[in-house]
């Protein structure tokens, strides 16, 4: 057992696919009783657009000892070309969906003088990767939820953290990773020459949401191989060969 989640009661949202089942399995793992909220169907349904049908979830699940704000979605348009709609639409589900989410979940915390939220923001919260306005733009606003709950909250005894991902495998990004040429370009720029995995995006979640993160609070922590770190690119043929989908040294 990784970490010690023993008589916790964790909420997912979006916990089922991608890095939000992931991270439910590693709560579970650590023994944890995981509520997944989601439209897909799995666990308790709700759509965090909606604040009743959060409201709801909560009341089915009890006051929660953490809580994973993870839901979210993105439509690639370039930036002349993205729709109102878009833009709403991805607001929604990605800034507002974490604020009611973040919100629901304080007001049940408070009262227990406990509790750990985190937030599953992105590489994207810093970069302006093109065609990604309304995403990039959302994921910016959460660091502003991260830092304002923190703050709000901590007298509470409640910590909020983010993790920041970079490229993962899972159902958002199967676009590029079932295109080698996509990758191999992307990838040029990532110090450890490959993408993420949803199980090591979960790692960082469950412990920023276990107690070993207990003096960490309003950080964000980046999880994408040293991709921000790797502004002047990394990878290039003189030294290296892109092979099973990742860069390795000759
Ligand atoms: N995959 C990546 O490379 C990557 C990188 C950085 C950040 N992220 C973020 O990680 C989070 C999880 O994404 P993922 O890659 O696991 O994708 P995913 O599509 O596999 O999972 C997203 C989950 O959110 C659920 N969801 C979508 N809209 C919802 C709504 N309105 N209410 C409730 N649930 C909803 C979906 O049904 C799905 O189960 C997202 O916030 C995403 O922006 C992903």
């Amino acid at each position: 057992m990784p970490f010690d989640f023993r008589g916790k009661t964790a909420v997912v949202t979006g916990g089922a696919s991608g890095i939000g089942l992931a991270a439910k399995r590693a709560l579970e793992a650590g023994g944890a009783s995981v509520f997944v909220f989601d439209v897909a169907g799995a666990g308790i349904t709700v759509d965090v657009t909606d604040r009743a049908s959060i409201d709801a979830g909560f009341a089915q699940s009890g006051p929660p000892d953490i809580v994973i704000a993870n839901a979210g979605m993105g439509i690639e348009a370039p930036f002349a070309a993205t729709s109102e709609d878009v833009w709403n639409r991805t607001l929604a589900v990605n800034l507002t969906g974490v604020f009611h989410t973040v919100q629901a979940a304080a007001r049940l915390m408070i009262p227990r003088h406990h509790g750990s939220i985190v937030i599953t923001a992105s590489t994207n919260s810093y970069d302006g990767e093109a065609a990604l306005i309304a995403y990039n733009a959302s994921k910016a606003g959460l660091l502003g939820i991260v830092h304002t709950a923190a703050n709000e909250l901590g007298p509470h005894g409640i910590r909020v953290n983010a993790v920041c991902p970079g490229l993962i495998r899972t159902r958002l990004t199967e676009r590029h990773f079932s295109t080698p040429e996509v990758l191999k370009d992307y990838f040029r720029d990532v110090p450890l020459g490959r993408g993420g995995e949803a199980e090591e995006v979960a790692n960082a979640i469950a412990f920023l949401a276990s107690d070993l993160a207990s003096f960490i609070s309003g950080a964000a922590l980046v999880v994408d191989g040293g991709q921000m770190a790797a502004k002047f690119g990394t990878w290039n043929e003189d030294t290296a060969e892109f092979r099973d989908g990742r860069w390795k040294l000759r």
